[in-house]
C-alpha cells in the first residue's frame, strides 16, 4: 500500500518537544505567566517580519475580530474577497460592518484592485485583502486607494507567513495584518494568531489590542484591574507560543522546500490555467483549475492524493446571500478549483506521483 500524500502536514523536527516538556513542568500554563514563551513569539515575530508592534492571539479568526473591532464599523462597508475562509466575512459582522464581496483577479484569485476602485465609496470603512495561498495582493494599488479613501487597510494574511511584497515582509504594509497558525498553516501552532501594526499611532494602539484580548482587563495591579471596554479571551497559550518558536526557526527554510514543490507544479502540470510561480509567494498550497474537478479530485483520491477546494465562495452560504450578487471569476473558481499539497513532508516522488496523475487524467 503507497504511503497516503495528506494535503496539510505539520513540520515536527526541532524544539517543539522540549519547549512543550519545560512549560507541563513549570506549573505555569496561563498565557503572560511563568515561562513568557508568548511574550518571547511577539519579540521574535516582530523582528522577522519587520513592522513596528504585534500582538499575539488565539487564532486567525480572533486577530481579524480584534482588528476590526478599534473601528466603528456600525452602518459601514468593508471591502473584501468572497473566494477567503468564512472567519474573512464572520469578522466583519461580529463588528457590525456589511461586507462587500468584491471579484478576484484571475491569474492570482486575489482582490482585483480596479473592481475595488469601482466599489470604493464614502461608506468603505476597510479594504481587506485576502494574500490567496500565500500570493501577494496588489498592496501598492490597494495602499493608494485606501489612502485616498481614507479607509484602513487590514490584510487577511492567514496563508502568507513569510510571504513578501516589494522586498518587505507580508506584515509590514497595511495598518493592520492579520495571521493565523491554524495547525495547517505554513507557521503552525495547536491554535493562534496575530496581529501587525504599521500605524503611526502603534503604541496605543497595541494597549487597546493588549487590553481587549483579555476580557479588557487594565491597569493592573496585583490582583486588582480596571475595565473600561470590552474585550474577550483571545490571549495565545503559552503551549501553541512554544511551538511558535520553534516553527519561526525553520520558516524560511520550509517555505523554500514549498516553493521549490510549486516551482516544479509550475513547470510540470499540463492544465491550462494554474497558479503562477511568483519567489515571493508562500505557497501555502498550489492550485490548479480544471473543468472535470470532482471526476479528477476522485482519481487523485484514489491513488493516495489528498486535495482541496479552497473555498466555497462566502457570498453563497445561506446567510450571506441576501445581496444575489454576482461575482463570475469567484463562481467559476470554485468550482473548478483543486488545491494541491505544498508541504515541505513531502518527498521528490510524493511530488512525482502528483504531477504524473494529474497530468494522465485531467
Ligand atoms: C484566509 C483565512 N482567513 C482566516 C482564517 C482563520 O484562521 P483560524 O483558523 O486560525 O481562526 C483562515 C484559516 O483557516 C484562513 O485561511
Amino acid at each position: 500500500m503507497n504511503r497516503k500524500i495528506k494535503l496539510f502536514d505539520p513540520v515536527v523536527t526541532g524544539q517543539e518537544e522540549q519547549y512543550l516538556k519545560k512549560i507541563l513542568k513549570s506549573g505555569f500554563w496561563a498565557s503572560g505567566a511563568g515561562t513568557g514563551f508568548v511574550s518571547e513569539f511577539e519579540k521574535r515575530f516582530l523582528q522577522y517580519i519587520g513592522s513596528k508592534e504585534c500582538v499575539s492571539v488565539n487564532s486567525g479568526t480572533a486577530a481579524l475580530h480584534l482588528a476590526l473591532s478599534t473601528l466603528n464599523l456600525k452602518n459601514k462597508e468593508v471591502i473584501l474577497p468572497s473566494l477567503s475562509f468564512v472567519s474573512t466575512a464572520h469578522a466583519v459582522l461580529y463588528n457590525g460592518g456589511k461586507p462587500v464581496f468584491v471579484d478576484i483577479d484571475p491569474q492570482t484569485l486575489c482582490l482585483d484592485p480596479k473592481l475595488v476602485e469601482e466599489k470604493i465609496n464614502k461608506k468603505t470603512t476597510v479594504i481587506l485583502p485576502v494574500h490567496f495561498a500565500g500570493m501577494p495582493s496588489e498592496l501598492n494599488y490597494l495602499k493608494k486607494l485606501s489612502e485616498e479613501w481614507k479607509t484602513t487597510l487590514i490584510e487577511d494574511a492567514s496563508h502568507a507567513c513569510g510571504a513578501k511584497f516589494n522586498k518587505k515582509r507580508i506584515g509590514s504594509h497595511g495598518d493592520y495584518v492579520c495571521f493565523s497558525f491554524h495547525p495547517v498553516k505554513n507557521l503552525a501552532m495547536p491554535g493562534g494568531g496575530l496581529i501587525t501594526i504599521n500605524r503611526s499611532d502603534h503604541a496605543k494602539i497595541k494597549n487597546t489590542f493588549a487590553a481587549k484580548r483579555w476580557c479588557g482587563i487594565t491597569n493592573r495591579k496585583e490582583s486588582f484591574y480596571d475595565i473600561k471596554e470590552i474585550g474577550w479571551n483571545f490571549y495565545l497559550s503559552e503551549f501553541s507560543a512554544a511551538i511558535g518558536i520553534a516553527q519561526l526557526k525553520k520558516l524560511d527554510s520550509l517555505n523554500n522546500k514549498r516553493k521549490k514543490i510549486a516551482k516544479k507544479y509550475h513547470k510540470e502540470i499540463n492544465v491550462h490555467h494554474k497558479m503562477p510561480y511568483n519567489d515571493d509567494c508562500s505557497y501555502h498550497f498550489y492550485w490548479i483549475t480544471v473543468k472535470n474537478r470532482d471526476k479528477l479530485r476522485k482519481k487523485l483520491f484514489n491513488l493516495g492524493i489528498e486535495t482541496g477546494t479552497h473555498y466555497a465562495p462566502i457570498h453563497k452560504f445561506t446567510m450571506y446571500r441576501k445581496n444575489n450578487i454576482k461575482l463570475p471569476i469567484t463562481e467559476q473558481t470554485s468550482e473548478s478549483i483543486i488545491t494541491l499539497p505544498t508541504h515541505p513532508n513531502l518527498s521528490e516522488s510524493d511530488v512525482n506521483k502528483v504531477i504524473k496523475s494529474i497530468n494522465e487524467f485531467a
